[in-house]
């Protein structure tokens, strides 16, 4: 037996303003998004911002539904649309704010799981990392280069 270490690297922002500009702009339009969600169960709206490599911005947000599981992530509703709409593009960058009508959210909400798995498999499509940032409502600002560093172990398609 051997122990096996896994690292990730991750930036991390003081705040919005400390970002990119660039950047700002991008997280500004998940922030419009995040707050057109249909979340009435949760009261926890999301907004997820793709630039994709021919400057395409793809927006989504959390849909939710009666029967729960039904329901479907920011993430996932915009990764879809870009994957559906612009299949041999590139995602570059995903903007993701998550932001509670319950409480005042000032930590960065990462991806679900879910989520996860499912910007994975365009990574690995597109042979080219995906960087994301994630931020709550305010606060700090997590920067990932690649989905990679978020999700150890992926499960793909060569496993198949
Ligand atoms: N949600 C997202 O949209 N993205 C995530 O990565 C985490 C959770 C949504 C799903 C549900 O509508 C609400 O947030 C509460 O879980």
């Amino acid at each position: 037996m051997k122990e096996i270490e896994i690292k990730s690297t991750l930036q991390v922002y003081d705040s919005f303003d400390e970002l990119p500009k660039d950047i700002q702009q991008l997280m500004q339009k998940s922030m419009a998004i995040r707050d057109k969600a249909y979340a009435p169960y949760s009261e926890f709206l999301v907004g997820a911002a793709l630039l994709l490599e021919n400057g395409e911005v793809v927006l989504g947000n959390n849909q939710e539904n009666a029967c729960y599981p039904s329901g479907l992530c920011a993430e996932r509703t915009a990764i879809y649309y870009a994957g559906a709409n612009y299949p041999d593009v590139p995602v570059l960058i995903m903007a993701l704010t998550a932001k509670s009508l319950k409480h005042q959210l000032v930590t960065p909400t990462p991806p679900c799981g879910a989520c996860r798995q499912s910007i994975a498999e365009y990574e690995l499509k597109q042979n080219k990392p995906i960087t994301i940032y994630f931020m709550g409502e305010t606060g700090k600002v997590v920067k990932s280069s690649s989905l990679s560093n978020l999700l150890p172990l992926i499960f793909d398609n060569s496993y198949l």
